[in-house]
């Protein structure tokens, strides 16, 4: 899909879809604004007969089309309502948008035109990032394995229209990276969405390596023989019950020569392709979706592509555990003890609490090999956190309430939910063991405090921020922007932080 910029008259644009976003209005009062004019006499005064006929008020979410004379530079308008100026935030231009694209794909449009909300709180940088994202987004479905995949005509471009020219350059630059991350977004989308039989570790690993070939990351894979030398006993322990061999991704971003510092980060993925609980197995209900477990790891691949497309000036590790946690003759067992790569010992009480595990060895590998100035890892991790949170927000929690204030703030800034649980000593101190070093789960209480202060043991002094994702990793629900399944939940609001973290 090709997104551009332009500024100016809206009348000469030729488009399947013109879509015409309005700010809500008092029909009573309500005069055609004069940007409006030349397009309207064009349409044989449609769009003010659709108006006045009182059908459309600009409520948010509303919507109207109105069928051009034939002859006309665009084929539809679609009138479009944002509610009121006062409340437009980034999140309702992101929607505007998807559900443009939408509305075009639906009518089998391939060409769209949106004119940009004039809005005097959201600038025109903002603004066209928000719309590219939205389109982008919305753009997408899971439809790998469907007959019907074949009659979709994909959308070829996307123009957004803004008043003045002078912004146009930037407003440009603002969509094309608002393109990047959104493709970003749709690429972990599109890794947790594959099911478990098409996607095990090797094939994460595959479609990681193709994505760093096409971007220019380094990238090296460690099998199950690599792992066990250098004594990854905890991840090596979740992934011996299936016969699906478990990898350890490395993605690396380095910035370009010349960058004039470069702190290195860590961001890590927990990779369950499928988690059934091994031999702690999970009641069939609770299996379904399963396949998302690896969808931090997916978040985690596609923040690295757009770290990368976007040249960030730092040094950027991703690293992702991808293991397949399955019942068998070979599986580990609760009271077995494992040695984690750090030496620590850990007593298995529940198969089922695999994640945990395998972050632990992923977190010191990373810590110990790349000595980062933050680690920040992504997980499904606990079901306890939609209990605490329902499926509204994402958990944070960390050693160090500046990187968690990053989290919170990057959170904000791109529409994704998180919201802070506490991490204390005491919580920490709950986690040591009894007959081993650390306990691997913590009771019923706090599932999701507990499990982040396990992974805490094997952290370090490093500033680190855990995320817990399982609430948010895939929804049920369907919107323009979000369809049924894999969210990429993650992939903006990481980018965010890289992009505004200080390189000096
Ligand atoms: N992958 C699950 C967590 C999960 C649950 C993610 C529901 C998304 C939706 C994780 O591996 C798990 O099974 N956690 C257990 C931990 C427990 C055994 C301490 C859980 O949440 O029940
Ligand atoms: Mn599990
Ligand atoms: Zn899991």
């Amino acid at each position: 899909m090709q997104v551009t910029v332009l500024s100016g008259a809206i009348e000469n644009l030729s488009a399947d879809l013109l879509a015409l976003p309005f700010a809500e209005f008092e029909p009573a009062k309500w005069k055609l604004p004069p940007r409006l004019s030349a397009l309207d006499a064009a349409l044989g005064g449609r769009i003010a007969d659709a108006i006045r006929s009182g059908d459309f008020t600009g409520k948010r979410g509303e919507s109207l089309t109105v069928h051009a004379p034939s002859g006309a530079a665009a084929k539809r308008v679609l009138l479009m309502g944002i509610g009121a100026d006062a409340k437009l935030e980034l999140g309702a231009v992101r929607d505007l948008a998807a559900a443009a694209v939408r509305e075009a794909s639906a009518r089998k449009g391939a060409v769209v035109a949106l004119v940009a909300p004039s809005s005097r709180r959201v600038r025109p940088q903002a603004m066209c990032q928000a719309l590219a994202e939205g389109a982008v987004l919305g753009s997408y479905r899971f439809d790998t394995y469907l007959a019907s995949r074949k009659d979709k005509k994909p959308l070829e471009r996307v123009t957004f229209v803004i008043e003045r020219a002078a912004d146009q350059r930037a407003a440009s630059a603002a969509a094309a990276m608002g393109v990047v991350i959104a493709e970003s977004q749709n690429l972990a989308r599109q890794l947790s969405n594959e099911p478990p039989n098409k996607l095990p570790p090797a094939a994460l690993a595959k479609a990681a390596e193709k994505v760093a070939k096409e971007v220019g990351l380094k990238i090296h894979v460690w099998g199950k023989a690599e792992l066990a030398k250098r004594g990854f006993g905890a991840l090596l322990a979740v992934a011996q019950g299936s016969v699906n061999e478990p990898r350890l991704i490395v993605l690396e971003h380095t910035p370009a020569k010349g960058a004039r510092s470069k702190p290195t980060l860590c961001v890590i993925g927990k990779g369950v392709c499928f988690d059934s609980g091994g031999l702690s197995l999970k009641p069939s209900t609770s299996m379904e979706k399963m396949k998302h477990d690896m969808s931090g790891g997916a978040a985690v691949i596609g923040a690295l592509r757009a770290a990368a497309l976007l040249k960030l000036p730092l040094h950027i590790v991703g690293l992702i555990g991808a293991v397949e946690n399955m019942p068998s003759g070979t599986a580990y067992r609760p009271d077995d003890i494992v040695t984690t790569l750090s030496g620590q010992t850990i007593a298995i009480a529940n198969t089922d609490a695999e994640g945990r595990l395998v972050l632990a060895d992923v977190l010191h590998h990373a810590r110990t090999t790349y000595e980062p100035v933050a680690m920040i890892d992504l997980a499904t991790l606990t079901g306890a956190c939609a209990v605490a949170l329902g499926t509204w927000a994402a958990a944070v929690l960390g050693n160090d309430p500046k990187l968690v204030q990053r989290v919170l703030a990057a959170g904000e800034a791109t529409g994704e939910r998180y919201w802070q649980l506490p991490l204390w000593d005491v919580h920490k101190e709950h986690m040591r063991g009894q007959v081993a070093d650390v306990k691997q789960t913590g009771g019923r209480d706090g599932g999701t405090i507990t499990a982040a202060a396990m992974l805490w043991h094997f952290v370090g002094e490093t500033p680190w921020v855990h995320l817990d994702i399982a609430p948010v990793a895939d929804t049920e629900k369907s919107s323009a922007l979000q369809p049924y399944g894999a969210t990429g939940f993650g992939v903006r609001s990481i980018v965010e932080l890289l992009r505004s973290w200080p390189t000096r």
